[in-house]
């Protein structure tokens, strides 16, 4: 199986710095490009739409590091908090910019769409349920919580689930794009339900060839 040389110590920390600050580049830059009227057509739903984009992407992100590592042998683990809040992060500047840029704050609009738009009441509830996930991704919250903190973040299978459904329902006709993040999605939350068993075969499989003394069984 391969396996990645791992970074230095001090690079690895760094390494985390600059995926925040990676990260974070298309929100700032999007910004500035509509701050300064360099955005051509609407400003404020394309900076919408994208800050939506890169919440999608960020969660499933972060449900890709557990295959990577299962499948490939590859450790990402510890960039999956950065990659989680990152998505909180775009999920909270997405809602934001929905509030204060496209709706200018008017609460009586904001809490009908919330009510009464299928995709926004979605959106929502994967935005609330994020909230804990946010708030306890820190060591002293995995300290306190033991075996509820892992219980507690498996939540990010139906949160990316509802973000992909609320971006399909956002759209009059699903095209392409939204299939593919609906499959990718799919895909991750279909891993994670396999994996006791394919992780059991995998130790099986070690124990046996751990009595074959480490040997590999010849064929005739
Ligand atoms: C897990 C949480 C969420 C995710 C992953 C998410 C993701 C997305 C995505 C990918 C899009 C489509 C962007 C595009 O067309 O390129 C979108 C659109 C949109 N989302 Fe969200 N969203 C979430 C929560 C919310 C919340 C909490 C609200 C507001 C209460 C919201 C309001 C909207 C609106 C208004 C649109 C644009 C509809 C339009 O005018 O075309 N979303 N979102």
């Amino acid at each position: 199986m391969m396996r990645l040389p791992a970074l230095p110590k001090p690079f690895q920390a760094a390494s985390i710095w600059a995926l925040y600050a990676l990260g974070l580049l298309p929100a700032v830059w999007t910004f500035y490009l509509g701050a300064t009227g360099q955005l051509v057509g609407n400003p404020v739903k394309i900076f919408e739409h994208l800050l939506g984009d890169w919440a999608l992407r960020f969660l499933i992100l972060t449900l890709l590091i557990s295959p990577i590592r299962d499948l490939f042998g590859v450790n990402w683990v510890r960039y999956r908090r950065a990659l989680g809040l990152l998505a909180f992060y775009y999920v909270a500047m997405h809602f934001l910019a929905y509030m204060i840029l496209d709706k200018r704050l008017a609460i009586d609009v904001i809490v009908e769409d919330i009510f009464k738009r299928w995709f926004i009441t979605i959106g929502m509830a994967g935005f609330i349920l994020l909230i804990p996930l946010a708030l306890t991704s820190n060591r002293w919250s995995i300290r306190k919580l033991g075996s509820g903190w892992v219980a507690l973040h498996r939540l990010i299978y139906p949160i990316a689930a509802a973000g992909a459904l609320h971006y399909c329902l956002s759209v009059k006709v699903i095209g392409p794009e939204q299939l593919i993040y609906a499959g990718l999605v799919a895909a991750l939350v279909g891993w994670r339900l396999v994996r006791p068993r394919y992780l059991a075969g995998k130790r099986k499989a070690r124990q046996m060839l751990g009595g074959l003394g480490g040997q590999t069984p010849q064929t005739e």
